[in-house]
């Protein structure tokens, strides 16, 4: 289903009448320019066809006729586009797409933060560098995350590349949705998943995989951030009206969410699904109004508000918001992203999480959602497909406080492994909501 939009008021450029934060400064205008008139004609990574089937699933989802995992890394890197890399990420997904789906039973939907995740909300806009202070990283399709002053500017050629390497990626996982004997499926390189199975099943309930169920769609999605890079995907095509055609999914950030600035200006005008992360610091009446200006005709599975609250707070913060969306009768998908409320520094200095703070409000967000008549539609994660050791502990290789030096790689915010994510799904199912000892 299309959503209305006041269209007098709303064009892809509107939002440029509004503050917009987190935006680049470029040093030479013009050049950018000359870039977003190539960008403009550039092919789009994804279809309105398939965009509004997203938004049927996440419509589905938020009955509670099917489950979402949106994941992936915290920021994809332009130097991780290789097809081995992305067989692995593809070859990831499609394990939690199987286990869930034996485990609940419903449809599965898989979201990856893949294929344009390139650009990173900062805190801080600067941090030391070896000679000084220099501009922070933020994203490979902004500037470098090498630690020296040249690498920080903002190069408008690195919005091509995003664009080149969004593109690649989209077609690898494309070809690899084309693979549809087990057997090939089966030769995978990885073999996590069949060790971990294994000791699952030696060790506890079986994990209750048979068989991997032959590749669906990985649906594309990144946080909608550039905004100059967005609107040149902003296109009106057959039914005549504008969509984003960079992703399926976009969202917003919780630095960008204010309903006033530029980036819910944007967002309120394309007709793809959206996501809003959601702090325990947002007031309820702010989601509302958010809500009713990002979906004004209460179109099911427009709309999915993505919780990111933290272990301790989310017990006081969610259930005040429930009752508001409740009493506005307003039709929301609810998310839990049980990682961006969880973040600490190690004593050695790591960004790191730990993974038993990421099950537990996981579960509590679940267990809040139905205790007041409302449905967790699926969960988003901070994940690699690789070995990592950014986030502590885990059941089956733990990962403890001194191994995190040993393959930490993330760009950015902490991520589980392959492993600890099979924990996480097995963890945060084996308990129901209504049993769960918080
Ligand atoms: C993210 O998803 O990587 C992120 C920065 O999240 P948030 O806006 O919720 O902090
Ligand atoms: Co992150």
């Amino acid at each position: 289903m299309t959503q209305h939009i006041d269209t007098d008021s709303w064009h892809a450029t509107s939002w440029l009448t509004r503050p917009a934060s987190q935006q680049p400064h470029y040093a030479n205008p013009a050049h950018l320019n000359r870039v977003y008139q190539q960008l403009r004609k550039v092919t789009g990574l994804v279809s309105e066809n398939e965009i509004e089937k997203l938004k049927q699933e996440y419509a589905e989802a938020a009955k509670g006729k099917r489950f979402i995992v949106q994941a992936g890394d915290c920021a994809e890197s332009f130097s991780e586009c290789q097809l081995p890399i992305i067989q692995r990420k593809k070859w990831h997904l499609e394990w939690i797409r199987s286990f869930l789906m034996n485990r609940l039973n419903i449809p599965i939907t898989m979201v990856g933060r893949i294929a344009g995740q390139y650009g990173k909300p900062r805190s801080q806009p600067y941090e030391q560098g070896p000679y000084g202070m220099i501009p922070i990283y933020r994203g490979d399709m902004i500037n470098s995350n090498k630690k020296c002053l040249a690498s920080r500017a903002a190069d408008p050629d690195r919005l091509l590349q995003a664009y080149q390497y969004a593109t690649q990626t989209a077609h690898h996982l494309q070809s690899l949705e084309q693979v549809t004997t087990p057997s090939l499926w089966e030769t995978s390189p990885s073999t996590s998943f069949d060790r971990w199975q294994t000791y699952h099943t030696a060790h506890s309930n079986p994990a209750g995989l048979e068989h991997l169920h032959s590749p669906h769609r990985v649906y594309l999605s990144h946080e909608c951030l550039h905004l100059g890079y967005e609107q040149c995907f902003t296109r009106t095509h057959h039914n005549s009206l504008p969509y984003n055609y960079s992703a399926h999914t976009l969202w917003l950030g919780e630095r960008t969410r204010r309903v006033n600035e530029a980036h819910v200006e944007y967002l309120r005008g394309i007709q793809n699904p959206i996501g809003v992360k959601i702090s325990a610091q947002s007031q309820p009446q702010e989601v509302i109004q958010l809500a009713q200006t990002l979906n004004p005709k209460n179109t099911p599975g427009r709309l999915c508000l993505i919780l990111r609250m933290g272990k301790d707070q989310i017990a006081a913060a969610l259930p005040p918001l429930i009752e508001a969306v409740h009493q506005a009768k307003i039709s929301i998908c609810w998310m839990t992203d049980p990682m961006h409320g969880n973040t600490r520094t190690s004593p050695s200095g790591y960004k790191t999480r730990d993974f038993s703070n990421i099950v537990h409000e996981a579960q509590l967000c679940r267990r809040i959602l139905a205790e007041h008549d409302a449905i967790l539609a699926g969960v988003h994660l901070e994940l690699s497909s690789e070995k990592v050791s950014e986030c502590i502990g885990g059941l089956y290789e733990p990962i403890l406080q001194e191994h995190l030096h040993q393959h930490y790689t993330s760009l950015c915010d902490p991520r589980l492994n392959d492993l600890q994510s099979f924990d996480f799904f097995h963890q945060f199912l084996s308990s129901s909501p209504h049993t769960y000892d918080a």
